[in-house]
């Protein structure tokens, strides 16, 4: 194994190319190999950008024997696709989310990932931003008591926005995919717990049909509770709540966390806020290093697999909920 894991970029998305490119050239165990786009021309001028000597389509970087893993940030409806063919082709997969549109899409990927011995991660990358280890330390030291409710929003307001893939029911678009999505990561996280059942109101836009707002109850075990609000006509939030029996503990900006940023943490206990910084941290950075780590160590213990599983298979019951309206059991 190189001492650098060496990536193949499939698809020249606005992320990858204001963070996870950057990301993968200044990770300390990743380097960039070849940029894969459906425009050679695009493809080029990525490369030129990056200073990457490799470019061409999708199905060039899985044919590079130099290539040992792909960063794939597609449209959420071609994850699927192209992480098995990634898989097949003996490359391992950061996948970003959604990573899979059903818990059926899930097992397949995960299959065809485990039959080739390649690791797949969905990139939910705030998991690995230092202000989420220190609410974690926080909780671990019982500094707010049992922790029982975390309430949590994550929207935009992309009213100005029509012409993009999260419009496009075909193309896997909506806010519980693209947003939705994070805020059960983060109670699976916080919780270290998988929900037993799910209420969920989707609110579908007549004209895309794509689910425009949610919001949804999330039941744990020991009636554990989380209360999810997203969306993308909303003003600007990216927050969550943890409340305890002596406390509540408050990320102000939970997700989407660029890298020069400060973030705070508002802990609240006996009548007193006491915040605590967090220094600027790339997150995005992070989550690439853990995932080559993970590689490079043959780290087991890491269970990014049963991750998506776990999310494919919540989001498939929280659509069901919503589209009969009623409560529903979420049964592995
Ligand atoms: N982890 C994070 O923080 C984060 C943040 C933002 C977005 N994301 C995720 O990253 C992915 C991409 O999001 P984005 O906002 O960066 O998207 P985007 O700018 O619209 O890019 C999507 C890319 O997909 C490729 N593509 C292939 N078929 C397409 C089709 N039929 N229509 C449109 N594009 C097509 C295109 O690349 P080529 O033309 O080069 O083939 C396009 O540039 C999504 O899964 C999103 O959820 C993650």
């Amino acid at each position: 194994m190189n001492s650098k894991i060496r990536f193949g970029v499939i698809g020249c998305s606005s992320i990858a190319m204001k963070s996870a490119i950057p990301a993968i050239i200044d990770g300390k165990n990743s380097t960039l190999k070849m940029i894969g786009s459906r425009s050679i021309t695009k493809a080029r001028k990525f490369a030129k950008k990056f200073s990457c000597s490799e470019f061409g389509n999708y199905e060039d970087v899985l044919k590079n024997d130099n290539v040992d893993a792909v960063y794939i940030s597609l449209p959420m409806n071609l994850h699927e696709k192209w992480a098995i063919k990634a898989a097949k082709s003996g490359k391992h997969v950061l996948c970003e989310k959604s990573a899979v549109l059903s818990h059926n899409s899930a097992k397949k990927v995960i299959a065809e990932c485990k039959k080739n011995n390649v690791r797949i991660m969905e990139n939910f990358i705030f998991k690995f931003h230092p202000q989420h280890k220190k609410i974690l330390e926080l909780i671990a030291k019982n500094t707010i008591g049992d922790i029982h409710t975390i309430s949590a929003k994550y929207g935009f307001n992309f009213s100005h926005i029509t012409k993009n893939f999260r419009f496009n029911k075909k193309l896997g678009g909506g806010s519980l995919n693209d947003v939705g999505c994070y805020l059960i990561s983060a109670c699976i996280f916080i919780f270290k717990d998988i929900p037993v059942s799910v209420c969920c109101n989707l609110d579908i836009d007549k004209k895309s049909k794509i689910d425009i707002r949610g919001n949804i109850l999330l039941t744990f075990p020991n009636n554990k509770t989380g209360l999810l609000s997203f969306g993308y006509d909303n003003y600007f939030q990216s927050t969550y709540e943890i409340w305890g029996t002596k406390g509540i503990i408050k990320s102000e900006r939970a997700f989407n966390v660029t890298k020069n940023m400060k973030t705070v943490i508002n802990l609240f206990q006996n009548d007193k806020i006491k915040k605590i910084t967090i220094p600027p941290a790339n997150q995005f950075q992070l989550a690439i290093e853990h995932f080559c780590t993970t590689i490079q160590k043959n780290v087991i213990t890491d269970n990014f697999e049963k991750d998506i599983l776990d999310q494919a298979l919540i989001m498939d019951v929280i659509r069901k909920a919503s589209a009969r309206n009623s409560f529903m059991k979420i049964k592995s």
